[in-house]
């Protein structure tokens, strides 16, 4: 059969809310033209985010019931460390309640003035966390992974020889660590090649410098190895996850991703020193280190959608969900990040609305037009997220405008999706009459998520 379908059926369902263009144009209005703001009634398909929004399955929400919510040594956390302990095959498991959680508490430790963290592409609260301890955050992004209609099986490699010359030119021991964002949220959820991993590692050995990866969603990139490389297509995904994870020290996890929990997070380490310093910070940010800020029953829907992401009937669902939708849309000329990446759609809104200057926001304009059009939610990941300001007050923009439509796991069927397409697309044939729109307040540090527009 050459349909594939939902490898489950749906046991509970929840309403979702129909409002009109007119109640939509008052609720953006009253939102200031950010979505972060409006009320998730208020929103018809919620695109905003993969985060914490999965549907969890039967057996999580058993495990839910049976979880043990002692304040020591749970017994939900030893099932949840001896899942994660078998993933990584790092001895040391430190859950946390999300994962900026975890960047906070290792960042705190190796960051500061004069640093600088190496990446693929950091995610905003990686660089923030990052930023924040008075370190730089450095991306390397490959060069396929700059040009969104130019297709390539990896797109979220880091390039090796900017590395090379990067630790050359500051010296390796000013880089406390190197990072894999895997699959690379912020540059188009493009996979990592095992390739590339292995080469990342060597050139971090040969220098002594650690090297971490943000394993979010390690199960879609495993999925998109295993497809796409040569001489993993007989591998299990479970064996290809092993292997990612035996090439790093670390890794930070938000559970709220490939792990189908609603919060959730952890840090995974191979040095015990490091181990025992992230846990002093534990205790006093999150909690005591057999749950760090999380309840038992949490650890264990953790430990359950561990296993269950990592099912071939699923990811092979997952990832053909997220290109069915890619490749409607490109049909229909609309400027899509090509090929479809593991968890979401990014449009090029820089080739979407060419009329809007960078500096008018366009990936704003966009995300705020999908939801007058038909209430869908989604977010820009171009200027508003990581524009700054040079010393005469310019917009820097970021190195793309792409608005991003995130996929729930296991949430929408595919008339839902159906529908999101018929909306952008209708969008788009009416994209020259869309316009930009200006900042009128804004916070220092990840201002995207409280901003308030206007339209111009
Ligand atoms: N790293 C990556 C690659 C992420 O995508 C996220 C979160 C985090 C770290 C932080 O994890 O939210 O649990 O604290 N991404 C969400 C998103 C918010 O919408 O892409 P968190």
């Amino acid at each position: 059969m050459k349909t594939i379908i939902e490898p489950f059926r749906i046991k509970s369902v929840e309403p979702i809310f129909v409002t009109t263009p007119e109640e939509r144009k008052a609720i953006l209005e009253q939102a200031f033209y950010n979505p972060f703001l409006v009320n998730a009634e208020h929103v018809l398909i919620d695109l905003l985010t993969d985060s914490g929004t999965s549907a969890m399955s039967s057996h999580q929400w058993a495990g839910i019931m049976q979880g043990d919510e002692s304040y020591a040594g749970s017994r939900s956390f030893f099932h949840f460390e001896s899942v994660v302990k078998s993933i990584t095959g790092m001895p040391f498991i430190i859950p946390t309640h999300q994962g900026r959680a975890s960047e906070k508490i290792l960042f705190s430790i190796l960051g500061g003035k004069g640093k600088f963290f190496v990446s693929n592409t950091l995610f905003d609260t990686t660089r923030a966390n990052i930023e924040f301890s008075g370190a730089t955050g450095i991306d390397l992004l490959c060069e396929e992974g700059k040009h969104p209609a130019i297709p390539a099986p990896f797109k979220g490699n880091l390039d090796t020889v900017a590395l090379e010359q990067f630790i050359k030119e500051k010296g390796a021991e000013t880089i406390p660590a190197v990072i894999l964002t895997i699959t690379n949220n912020s540059g188009g959820g493009q996979p990592v090649s095992m390739q590339n991993i292995k080469e990342v590692k060597a050139i971090c050995a040969a220098n002594q410098i650690p090297f971490y990866i943000d394993a979010c969603r390690f199960a879609e990139n495993a999925y998109f190895i295993k497809l796409r490389e040569d001489g993993y297509q007989n591998s299990s995904i479970e064996d290809i996850a092993k292997e990612m994870f035996s090439y790093a020290d670390g890794a930070t996890m938000s559970a709220k991703k490939d792990a189908f929990a609603n919060i959730g997070g952890f840090l995974a380490l191979h040095s015990e020193a490091l181990a025992k310093e992230c846990r002093n910070l534990l205790i006093i940010t999150e909690g005591f280190p057999t749950y760090g800020g999380l309840a038992g029953r949490d650890l264990e829907a953790i430990a359950i959608g561990l296993r269950e992401v990592m099912e071939e009937s699923y990811l092979q669902y997952r990832i053909r969900s997220i290109e069915y939708l890619s490749d409607k849309l490109h049909a229909a000329g609309v400027p899509v990040m090509r090929p479809a990446g593991g968890h979401a759609i990014y449009i090029d809104s820089k080739a979407f609305l060419p009329h809007i200057p960078v500096a008018q926001y366009p990936g704003q304009a966009l995300v705020c037009e999908l939801y007058l059009a038909g209430g869908i939610r989604s977010v820009e990941i171009g200027s508003l997220m990581f524009g700054k300001y040079d010393e005469a007050g310019e917009l820097i923009p970021a190195a793309m405008e792409l608005v991003r439509l995130a996929i729930p796991r296991r949430v929408y069927t595919q008339s839902h999706i159906d529908y999101v397409s018929e909306v952008v697309i209708d969008v788009f044939q009416r994209r020259d009459l869309i316009k930009g729109l200006e900042i009128t307040e804004e916070a220092p540090l990840l201002r995207h998520f409280t901003a308030k527009l206007k339209p111009l």
